[in-house]
């Protein structure tokens, strides 16, 4: 079985890769990543030497159509898991071009790329292209209810705009010309190797270094947390279960507002690094002006994935933050190998007006 990631060296997509390869022998992987800022190589520095002969690295880009036939030529793929996109909300309202170029447009090089494939390999029936996507597709909740499958699409910032435009394509493919898709759409992930532009890493590393903790609005904004390897895990299901043409949703129950969040990490690094009485983290935070089009509430109902595909998440999400947490203090090799002064001028910009 080969199958082929794009995006595998960003944060979702190396944690997929580390997982899979140690827990389904029979699988090849090719990760396909134009390592921009989000990917890293270094994010495999601990792989085990065991799983390189079943592991490639292939540097190029979805929208590069030319990369994308000779790639289909050259190797006989199973499946595609498609991660490949720009995922920060805040830089895509800063800078919208690249996730219209690479989530909409990418996505589509991809999937003709795919069809041209599968339609000259004779169609095989067990072709599958998985592309994973997010909840915020469907916009911004109330206090009450929950995301179905059933739910209209409603995006609120240019990044939620442009995965739901390439959701609506994958869709497409698949009532048009047959192609074997599949639309996951998930909720926010948390865990090791995660980029400290988002909210939980970057309170992590402001923490241990006692810098402010940016908090936006009054941080009763809404996410429901999942441990990576638990989103890893349904996308293995989906893979390997789920029916050509449908949509699943995952989550993991676990809704917290931001400001919870942030009073947790402080209190672990707090305990961690043995913090007490006025050197309190909470001291840091700072409520700075809210992200514009900001979404109040995400919350998954996961049910079609555990009824019909037996997935529930393994994580508890008490455990799985302290873990997280311990990660980035033992990583902080990492975290300065992914700082660069591209990092930092973003941080800079993103920030100077809040
Ligand atoms: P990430 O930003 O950490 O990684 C994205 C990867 O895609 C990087 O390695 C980057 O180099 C690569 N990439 C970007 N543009 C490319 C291009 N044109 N060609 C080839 N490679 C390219 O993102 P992530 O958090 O790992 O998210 C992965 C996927 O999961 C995304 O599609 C995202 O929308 C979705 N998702 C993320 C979350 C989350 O909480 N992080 C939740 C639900 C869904
Ligand atoms: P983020 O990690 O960017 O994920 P998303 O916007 O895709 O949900 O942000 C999670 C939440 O944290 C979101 O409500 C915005 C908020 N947030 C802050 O309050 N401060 C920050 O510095 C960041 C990056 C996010």
């Amino acid at each position: 079985m080969k199958i082929l990631i794009t995006g595998g060296a960003g944060f979702i997509g190396s944690n997929f890769i580390r997982h899979t390869l140690s827990i389904r022998p029979d699988w090849k992987i090719l990760n396909l990543d134009a390592l921009t800022y989000a990917g890293n190589p270094g994010n495999f520095n601990d792989l085990s030497p065991e799983f390189e002969e079943r592991y490639r690295f292939l540097h190029g880009d979805i929208r590069d159509t030319a990369f994308l036939e000779k790639l289909f030529n050259e190797e006989e793929v199973d499946r595609v898991v498609h991660f490949a996109a720009e995922s920060h909300v805040d830089r895509s309202i800063l800078g919208p071009d690249a996730f219209v170029e690479t989530n909409v447009v990418g996505t589509f090089r991809l999937l003709e790329a795919a069809k041209r494939y599968w339609e000259r390999t004779g169609r095989p029936h067990a072709f599958r292209f998985l592309h994973v996507s997010t909840d915020e597709v469907y916009g911004s909740l109330g206090p009450e209810g929950y995301f179905t499958e059933d739910t209209p699409y409603d995006p609120s910032s240019p990044y939620s705009a442009s995965k739901a435009s390439s959701d609506h394509f994958v869709k497409a493919y698949h009532r048009t010309y047959g192609l074997p898709a599949l639309i996951t759409n998930c909720s926010n992930n948390y865990g090791p190797y995660q980029f400290p532009e988002k909210l939980i890493p970057l309170m992590i590393l402001n923490i241990i270094e006692q810098k402010p903790l940016p908090v936006y609005g009054d941080g009763k904004n809404v996410r429901d947390w999942l441990y990576v390897t638990d989103h890893c895990e349904a996308i293995i299901r989906v893979l390997e279960k789920g029916v050509p043409g449908e949509t699943y949703n995952i989550g993991g129950n676990s809704e917290r507002e931001n400001i919870q969040i942030v009073h947790l990490l402080c209190d672990i690094l707090d305990d961690r690094l043995n913090r007490k009485g006025d050197n309190s983290s909470r001291s840091l935070i700072k409520f700075v002006a809210d992200r514009p089009g900001h979404d109040r509430r995400y919350a998954i109902d996961a049910s079609k994935i555990k009824d019909q595909l037996g997935w529930k998440p393994g994580h508890t999400f008490e455990d799985a933050i302290v873990s997280t947490v311990d990660w980035y203090i033992g990583n902080m090799d990492w975290v300065n190998s992914v700082r660069s002064g591209d990092y930092r001028k973003w941080i800079e910009r993103n920030y100077q007006d809040r």
